[in-house]
């Protein structure tokens, strides 16, 4: 699903060069729920950053589906994000003058082959599965930091991507609403099968990934099948 060789991305500040990413490479497969950890400054973000083509490495190569990410026009790219990836951030990144479903319907809106009947239903479709369907005209500052975080995973899942990524999706909220954000993603991967890539710092979120892969100064030092857990 994702193929990663050898990927490095090098930082030039004035005339130091820090190695973000230095020779990382991973196989990721589909419907792996997949736990990228490691201490601040790691690489991690920038890791997801090129995996959701949100930037370029400096070398190396990914293949998503197939594809050679590398070889994509910046039109396709786009489409490629649209069509194929969701993405959740730390800080939840929802528009504050839309309400929860016009920030849900967003991505799908921006895709052509949709009709507005079409985007509402998915819209209302995924705000339901996420718990949220009776805030739906709530603005996010209205909502809770866990509700907003749910919002946001709802809007990443809108158009039904392959690949679900996620940079530490829980930073900001305690234990009770980190859970049941986790547990929505499992949920998500069990029920649809969506690859998930998981940035995460906390050790006790590793319950929740099939894999984890440990970052230490842009190499990989650990990358291993966890057991399963006991919930
Ligand atoms: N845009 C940037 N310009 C310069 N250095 C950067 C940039 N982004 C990240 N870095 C550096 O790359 C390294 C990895 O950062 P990052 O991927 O954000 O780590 P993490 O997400 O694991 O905390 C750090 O040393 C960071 O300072
Ligand atoms: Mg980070």
């Amino acid at each position: 699903m994702i193929e990663i060789t050898d990927l490095r991305k090098i930082y030039n500040m004035g005339n130091v060069e820090v190695k973000a990413l230095d020779g990382v490479t991973i196989d990721i497969a589909k419907g792996e729920f997949l736990g990228i950890m490691g201490p601040s400054g790691s690489g991690k973000t920038t890791l997801l950053h090129m995996l959701g083509l949100l930037d370029e490495p400096s070398s190396g190569k990914i293949v998503i589906d197939g594809m050679d990410i590398s070889k994509l026009t910046d039109y396709e790219k786009t489409m490629f994000r649209l069509y194929k990836l969701g993405y959740v951030f730390q800080d939840y990144a929802l528009v504050p003058d839309l309400t929860v479903m016009e920030n849900v319907s967003l991505p799908a809106m921006l895709r052509k082959d949709r009709t507005e009947d079409q985007y509402r239903r998915d819209s209302y479709d995924i705000l339901q599965k996420i718990g949220l369907y009776d805030r739906r005209d709530h603005l996010p500052r209205e909502l809770s930091g866990g509700q907003q975080q749910r919002v946001s995973l709802a809007r990443a899942m809108v158009n039904n991507p392959d690949i679900l990524f996620a940079d530490e999706p829980c930073a900001n909220l305690d234990t009770e609403n980190s859970r049941v954000v986790l547990d929505l993603f499992r949920e998500i991967n069990e029920s649809m099968h969506q690859t998930i890539v998981m940035v995460s710092h906390e050790d006790w979120h590793k319950e929740y990934f099939h894999r984890i892969v440990r970052l230490r100064d842009g190499k990989i030092v650990s990358d291993g099948i966890t057991a399963p857990s006991a919930t």
